[in-house]
């Protein structure tokens, strides 16, 4: 399967750090590789209404939904480009997995199953020095690719504050080089780890 890589923007502004580094990691991938760019808040998707249980409930055809789903399952690789708010994932982000959950009921779709052995990557802006501060934020990654049976290549995380401070972060700039050539292994939860 030729790989094809899903970009989601998830700060709540344009041209951002989190985005210039998500842009670094993404020059390095080989030109075979396919790129599709979702900003989720130039397309913004509606709050996520939970009707799992209904029974009624279909898969959208039309609207940002549909766009973001379709795009989600032609994904060998979900690049999950969300800034660090308040040590997690900004709220654009979360709705964004939040509709996860309703595609996982959604009949006919088979989520879980399309979604399985594909990988979930992150890439991150802080504006704190010490980066163990986004531990919330890997760990919600984490888990997440582990309840959907996805492999996990880790979150590259850069440094900055204003818009472009980023590209003063030498050592995520280096990281960014090589972080999609990295080994993705099954995500585990903490407590599988051996
Ligand atoms: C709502 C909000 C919450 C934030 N929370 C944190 C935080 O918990 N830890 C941190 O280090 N930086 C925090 N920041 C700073 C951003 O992570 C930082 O400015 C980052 O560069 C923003 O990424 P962006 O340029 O891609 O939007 C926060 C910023 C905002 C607007």
């Amino acid at each position: 399967m030729t790989r094809r890589f899903l970009f989601v923007l998830g700060s709540a502004r344009a041209d951002g750090n989190t985005e210039l580094l998500a842009r670094r990691a993404a020059e390095q991938l080989p030109p075979e590789v396919e790129q599709q760019w979702i900003d989720l808040t130039a397309d913004p998707l509606p709050d996520f209404e939970d009707l799992r249980h209904d029974s009624d409930h279909v898969r959208p055809t039309e609207g940002p939904v549909a766009h973001v789903l379709d795009a989600t399952v032609a994904a060998t690789d979900v690049v999950i480009a969300s800034p660090l708010y308040w040590y997690s994932v900004s709220a654009h982000t979360k709705r964004y997995l939040d509709h996860w959950s309703g595609w996982l009921r959604t009949p006919g779709l088979d989520f879980k199953a399309t979604m399985a052995g594909r990988t979930l990557w992150g890439v991150t802006a802080l504006a704190h020095e010490e980066q163990e501060v986004a531990d919330p934020l890997i760990g919600t990654l984490n888990n997440s690719a582990a309840y959907m049976g996805m492999r996990f290549g880790g979150v590259l995380l850069g440094n900055g504050s204003k818009p472009g401070d980023v590209l003063r972060d030498t050592e995520a700039l280096a990281r960014a080089k090589t972080f999609f050539a990295q080994d993705a292994p099954l995500a585990r939860f903490p407590y599988e780890a051996g």
